[in-house]
């Protein structure tokens, strides 16, 4: 399947089989983040798996829609180590944290829905509940969560899916 293919095949999933994701889909998720490109190579992200029962029920106390995944993972980056750039004008001290931790995540979410894992990626929680629950060292900063699994009877993509602009309203050629 070309990457385009996949990319038109991959949606939002909301609808999630209980059936649990095997180790060996999990590490190639990993390995294929590992691969994602990160500002100066420094790979800050830090990618919590909430694969336990006790993980998953701390994270089911949050006020975070995971949608009964069985499987969460926690995307974040390391603030002492993502790269900075001291002379943005506009950000003072820019750090490439959010976006490293980001492509990682995007790289793991493709994998993932190669191997017929669905995901939704979920950013609608508050990130010291999160810290919190999980102690989270304070230099670790929560980016994204996922939730992940094999898609149910019932699974469909979101209504927003099909909503995509056109190009000409999101492209800019000068
Ligand atoms: C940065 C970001 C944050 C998102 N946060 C949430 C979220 O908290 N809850 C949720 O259900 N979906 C979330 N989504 C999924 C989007 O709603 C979804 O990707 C978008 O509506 C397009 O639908 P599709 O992924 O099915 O193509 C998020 C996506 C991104 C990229």
């Amino acid at each position: 399947m070309s990457f385009y293919d996949l990319a038109e095949r991959r949606y939002s999933e909301r609808y999630f089989d209980p059936q649990p994701v095997e180790q060996k889909k999990i590490d190639r998720i990993l390995a294929a983040g590992r691969l994602a490109p990160t500002a100066c190579n420094l790979q800050p992200q830090r990618i919590y798996v909430l694969q336990s029962e006790e993980a998953l029920n701390k994270a089911r106390g949050m006020r975070v829609s995971h949608f009964n995944a069985p499987l969460l993972m926690l995307v974040c980056y390391d603030a002492e180590t993502a790269w900075r750039n001291p002379g943005d004008r506009w950000y003072e001290n820019y750090c490439s944290g959010e976006q490293d931790a980001s492509i990682v995540a995007a790289t793991m979410m493709y994998e993932a829905e190669e191997l017929g894992v669905h995901s939704v990626w979920l950013r609608g929680f508050d990130s010291a509940e999160v810290a919190d629950v999980f102690a989270l060292p304070a230099s670790h900063i929560p980016v994204m969560m996922f939730a992940m699994g094999y898609p149910s009877a019932v699974s469909k993509p979101g209504p927003w899916h099909s909503q995509r602009k056109p190009l000409e309203e999101t492209v800019i050629v000068l």
